[in-house]
């Protein structure tokens, strides 16, 4: 009974964090990629600029719905397309889901075990890899941008934030309104591809393929403000391998009954010790 409500209490106060800066977001505010002089404010003008929402289509092993493409992650780059990562070993934390969980994060933690997966099972290792190679290198989410930081409150905002553009991104029906299904059979077009994920955003999306079957897909943005709560304008992709596909391509069903078995074996703490 105690121990229930000394949980209850922490799972109220949790959230209670502080906020990333105030950065102007307007028409005049700085967009990342744009900058003429050295960027002076990194915590409000991302440094690595080009940020792309990446998803997969993974068919065999299969992961997530049939109907629904899953994340990869959002990562940043140079504007030239070059990139750092494993920018902090000490934020290169091995408890995502129990850091999700401690900040009340339920709802996201729910939908990232459906829509982000790992091949082999291992969806909160993914998470750590993904966290710890490319969220650790934003200058927007670093913790001397925050305002009374709050230990790890920059990662919740990293997997809000990349939830929340995934939801804004869904490619399955993006194809699908081009009448491109995955089908056994049926192959598609280089172009056709593309022309379906411009239509989408007035620009080009790129495209990933391996042995000629569609598995990939990076959505390029510029950012004005802080990756945390910024807005994402998107952008040609540049510097990028902007086209890893042939002329024609297989986009192929999941075979769902291939799916990996979820290994998830971190345990939380409950963070009242
Ligand atoms: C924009 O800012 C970055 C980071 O300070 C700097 O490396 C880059 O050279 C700047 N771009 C221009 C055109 O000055
Ligand atoms: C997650 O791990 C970090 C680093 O070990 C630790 O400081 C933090 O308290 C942990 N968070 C939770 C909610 O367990
Ligand atoms: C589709 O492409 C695959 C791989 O190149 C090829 O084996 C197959 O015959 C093609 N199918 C059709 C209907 O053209
Ligand atoms: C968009 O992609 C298409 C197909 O790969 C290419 O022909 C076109 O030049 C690209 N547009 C821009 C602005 O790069
Ligand atoms: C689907 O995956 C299972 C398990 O890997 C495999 O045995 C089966 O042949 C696959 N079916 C198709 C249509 O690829
Ligand atoms: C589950 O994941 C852990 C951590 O990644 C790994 O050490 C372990 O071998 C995995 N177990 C299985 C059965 O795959």
């Amino acid at each position: 009974m105690a121990l229930r409500t000394l949980l209850a209490a922490s799972a109220v106060l949790a959230p209670v964090f502080a906020t990333p800066p105030i950065c102007p977001i307007g028409p005049l505010a700085p967009l990342s990629c744009h900058n003429t002089t050295a960027i002076k404010n990194t915590c409000c003008t991302e440094v690595q600029g080009q940020v792309l929402q990446v998803q997969f289509w993974d068919t065999q092993p299969a992961t997530g719905p049939a109907n629904h493409w899953t994340i990869h992650g959002l990562w940043p780059d140079y504007c030239d397309g070059t990139y750092t990562q494993y920018c902090d070993e000490s934020r290169q934390y091995t408890n995502i889901s129990c850091i999700l969980e401690a900040a009340g994060k339920n709802d996201l933690l729910a939908y990232m075990r459906k829509y982000w997966k790992d091949q082999a099972g291992g969806d909160e290792s993914f998470w750590e890899h993904e966290w710890g190679k490319h969220g650790t290198c934003y200058s927007t989410l670093n913790p001397s941008c925050y305002t009374k930081y709050h230990p790890q409150e920059e990662v919740v905002d990293f997997f809000e934030q990349v939830v929340r553009l995934f939801k804004l991104l869904p490619t399955y029906d993006f194809l699908a309104a081009a009448n491109i299904y995955p089908s056994a059979t049926k192959n598609y077009t280089n172009t056709e591809i593309m022309r379906a994920l411009h239509r989408v955003r007035g620009v080009n999306a790129t495209i990933e393929c391996e042995q000629g079957q569609l598995y990939e897909v990076e959505y390029t943005f510029n950012v004005k403000g802080s990756v945390a709560d910024g807005l994402f304008v998107p952008v040609e992709p540049l510097g990028e391998g902007t086209n890893g596909c042939p002329e024609v391509i297989q986009y192929l069903p999941k075979n769902i009954s291939s799916t990996p078995v979820v290994n998830n074996t971190e345990t939380c703490s409950s963070g009242l010790v």
